[in-house]
């Protein structure tokens, strides 16, 4: 059985390691590149380093990322914090436009990927190309540019088979899926360039990241934004397998906490690690659509909700998630601001808000 939703996290940000971070941050601006800019993750982590004055360039090809999530960046930072980012549009399969992308940066953080385990499973050459080809580019032009810190999306998927929970970073079993040996094999080449190279790196395991701008649409949406955009349409929806199975997720907010500690970090005991990122929550699938019912009914108190409907399971899926967030927590000062349920209120209030309900809610933009 799955535990209770955790009550809200009362933390205030300035009362831990991340306030004094971006206070430092606001001090003393930094130069940043953000991969996988135009992506749901590499967007927010865009927006609060613009907000705390940094400079930043992003580098994307829009392979799965959007021109809109961007707008929606200057439009929410405005156009004096705009002129700090410059974007490059281009693709990590490419040396040379990872070497442009590198020159003269103090930070990475390397978002750009394929981050479906379906999607990995129908063009596994494609996975790798993108995936581990790409990651390999950008780790060999960070350290051509001698940059500070390359710091690195990988993943809950790394877990595989290993039956422990929660997960803890030493215990990893065999991966289930091109996608999670792609995620892997990034740990093992973070560690080489480290070793080989003395490139400082830190790997940020991510559990079920979810948030506003997430993409609902698409075969291979996540698995939240996928059921608001259902929920919202009066549409039931399908969950893989009996619904027990869980998840630790994990909202935006903390997942971009993880990045700015782990660029910032002074300690040698953090650097040249990975970390999970989330917030040592479980919540099964079934819960998680109740959940999510009944906060949307206070949004949208005229929708008809419907009864979900439970089909087969999905292969390459692990039964069950759970981050233990000890070593982040003792070695960064990650400490998680948003648990579930504060994170789906503001997830559920942006996709619900009028300007974002009409392309959502049409069939047409769904093919
Ligand atoms: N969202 C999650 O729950 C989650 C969980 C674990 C790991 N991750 C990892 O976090 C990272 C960001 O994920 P996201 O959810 O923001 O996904 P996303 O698809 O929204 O963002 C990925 C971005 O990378 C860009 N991109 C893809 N291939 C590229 C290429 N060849 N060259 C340049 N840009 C390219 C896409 O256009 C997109 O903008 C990924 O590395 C993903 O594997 C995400």
């Amino acid at each position: 059985m799955a535990a209770e939703l955790k009550p809200d996290v009362k933390l205030h940000p300035g009362a831990h390691a991340y306030g004094r971070a971006c206070a430092q941050l606001a001090d003393r601006p930094r130069r940043w590149l953000v991969t996988g800019v135009a992506g749901f993750i590499g967007s927010h982590l865009l927006e609060t380093l613009l907000s705390l004055g940094q400079q930043v360039r992003g580098l994307d090809n829009f392979m799965t990322g959007h021109r809109h999530n961007l707008e929606q960046v200057r439009a929410s930072v405005g156009e004096n914090a705009w002129k700090r980012f410059v974007f490059l549009e281009g693709d990590i399969r490419d040396g040379d436009t990872c070497a442009a992308a590198c020159t003269g940066i103090d930070f990475v953080l390397h978002q750009a990927a394929l981050g479906s385990v379906s999607r990995s499973l129908e063009d596994p050459l494609l996975c790798h190309a993108v995936n581990v080809s790409g990651f390999l580019n950008m780790l060999a032009a960070s350290r051509a540019a001698q940059v500070q810190r390359f710091v690195y999306a990988a993943s809950s998927a790394t877990y595989g088979d290993h039956p422990a929970l929660p997960k803890v970073e030493a215990q990893i079993g065999a991966p289930l899926s091109p996608y999670a040996l792609s995620k892997y094999v990034n740990e093992l080449y973070a560690q080489i360039y480290a070793r080989c190279y003395g490139v400082e790196t830190v790997g940020l395991r991510y559990f079920n990241v979810f948030g506003p701008r997430q993409d609902p649409l698409g075969a291979y949406a996540a698995v939240i934004p996928r059921w608001i955009s259902a929920m919202l349409a009066e549409q039931s929806v399908h969950i893989y397998g009996d619904g027990a199975t869980s998840r630790d997720f994990c909202f935006v907010d903390n997942a971009v906490q993880a990045n700015i500690l782990a660029a910032l970090s002074t300690d040698p005991a953090a650097i040249n690690q990975v970390y999970n990122v989330a917030v040592n929550a479980r919540t099964s699938l079934t819960e998680l659509h109740t959940s999510m019912q009944a906060m949307l009914r206070l949004s949208c108190p005229e929708l008809l909700p419907q009864a979900p409907q439970y089909g087969d399971f999905r292969d390459g899926d692990v039964r069950h998630s759970q981050a233990d967030i000890a070593k982040a927590a003792r070695l960064l000062g990650y400490a998680p601001t948003h648990d579930l349920r504060q994170g789906l209120r503001k997830t559920i209030a942006w996709y619900a808000a009028p300007e974002r309900l009409e392309p959502l809610t049409d069939p047409l933009s769904q093919a």
